[in-house]
């Protein structure tokens, strides 16, 4: 099960995988940041939606949020380098400050909440290139859609369900159980026809966050009046979930497919069923699209894409454990000075052998060392980094110069973003 309040966790991201099937991340992205590049984005529900919209420059949703709690590190920069990319093309971003949730969580007050997340991490996204133009950030009390969720889509979640993806029992606080749904209400809301309506939506997001994305498209999914699958007697249908209109629907459905060059077409009211049997596997996806174009959003108010989603790996802390806000010496605060930044790294847990000699010999370990993981994760230029890992491994290189020349990189980067962040003006993302 995974815990997404609980921070200490660590994560065996091949099991994860396999075991909630998640698919791996394999696209190749033009022009992508580091993120992108490297395996941090490692995994993906539905994200060839995404990708499909992308590239014929249909209009796709992105909504991520922050816990607007302690400071922002460089742990946190990955998710917005990826909602930067996205801003190249037709995206709808937003950003949910978990305002409700840091209360229920935290203890943090409302107020506080919106102080951090416009001071810390709203001004620090628009440094890293988020455009007040393209992205809009809203907060959680004070979006009455996003608060409406619970009550609209309650029925149809119920308590072994959440037991089954949270663990939660007979104990656990209201606020706490209301959360995820809040969280739902986050990412289904800018469906509704008052925001983008029903597109695409993707959320980027680390893998802590997966069980909300499993609930989210549960909820998703009861609220079609359609579903597109292959029967395990190997026919491809649409089939209609619920009892009224079951003809009307289905008879939508044969005039799209139609239209879209399917001829085998077969209805059987009594499975409630449109076979397509010149439809191969590859197809679903596409028709699934279609109906929800054309057939859902005409006849069902609530019909929502199922959200998609990635994951991002975590980058270590300089310890070599976790990076967190909680523990000053893991991380590098995107409000360190030059001074405290060099000072951390300069104390990083290495690959390094365990004397000068030995290294020259042998070589050091990048795949363990906290200081080629900074490299990895946030430059961009992939033979700086290969070479890195080259000279560590042949001990060209020593742990001293490494850090030297590491710090000159992460403080030229912290900088620039310190300085772009004097001329931020996060109101501008509240519209
Ligand atoms: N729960 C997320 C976190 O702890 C924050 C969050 C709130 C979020 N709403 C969201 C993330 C919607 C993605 C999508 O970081
Ligand atoms: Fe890490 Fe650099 Fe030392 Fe290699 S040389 S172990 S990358 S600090």
């Amino acid at each position: 099960m995974i815990n997404p309040w609980n921070s200490e966790q660590s994560y065996d991201y091949k099991r994860l995988m396999t075991e909630f099937g998640i698919t791996k991340f394999n696209f190749d992205l033009e022009g992508a940041p580091a993120v992108f590049k490297r395996g941090i984005v490692f995994g993906h529900r539905d994200f060839q939606r995404i990708y499909d919209y992308m590239n014929k420059g249909r209009k796709f949703a992105v909504l991520t949020g922050l816990m607007p709690s302690g400071k922002m590190h460089l742990g946190h920069k990955m998710v917005i380098d990826q909602v930067v990319y996205y801003q190249k093309f037709n995206s709808d971003i937003t950003i949910a400050v978990a305002d409700i949730e840091s209360y229920s969580a935290r203890g943090i007050d409302y107020d506080r909440a919106k102080k951090i997340a416009m001071e810390e991490y709203i001004s620090s996204y628009y440094a890293l290139g988020l455009d007040p133009d393209r992205a809009s950030v809203y907060f959680q009390s004070e979006r009455t859609a996003v608060k409406d969720f619970p009550y609209r889509f309650g029925k149809h979640i119920n308590f072994s369900e959440m037991k089954a993806i949270y663990g939660f029992g007979l104990e656990t606080n209201m606020g706490h159980m209301l959360s995820p749904l809040i969280q739902v209400g986050d990412i289904l809301h800018v469906q509704n026809r008052e925001y983008s309506g029903p597109v695409p939506t993707l959320v980027p997001v680390g893998i802590d966050q997966d069980p909300h994305l499993r609930l989210t498209r549960g909820i998703a999914h009861s609220c079609r009046f359609t579903n597109v699958i292959r029967t395990k007697d190997g026919r491809i249908g649409i089939f209609v979930k619920k009892d009224d209109n079951v003809e009307k629907i289905l008879n939508k459905c044969r005039v799209v497919l139609e239209r879209n060059g399917f001829k085998k077409l077969g209805m059987m009211l009594k499975y409630k069923a449109l076979y397509i049997d010149d439809a191969g596997d590859d197809d679903i996806e596409n028709i699934d699209n279609m109906i929800m174009e054309n057939v859902e959003k005409r006849l069902n108010p609530d019909a929502m894409f199922l959200p998609s989603s990635t994951y991002h790996r975590f980058i270590s802390g300089l310890d070599g454990g976790k990076m967190s806000s909680s523990k000053p010496e893991t991380a590098i605060f995107l409000s360190d000075n030059e001074k405290e930044i060099r000072k951390k790294i300069s104390r990083a847990k290495t690959g390094g052998a365990t004397s000068v000699e030995e290294h020259k010999r042998n070589g050091g370990n990048p795949d363990v060392c906290s200081v080629f993981e900074m490299n990895f994760y946030y430059n961009d230029d992939d033979k700086a980094v290969n070479n890195l890992y080259a000279s560590c491994r042949k001990g060209d290189i020593l742990c001293g110069e490494c850090k030297r020349n590491t710090s000159d990189f992460i403080v030229n980067m912290v900088k620039d973003i310190q300085e772009k962040k004097k001329s931020a003006e996060p109101e501008r993302f509240l519209k």
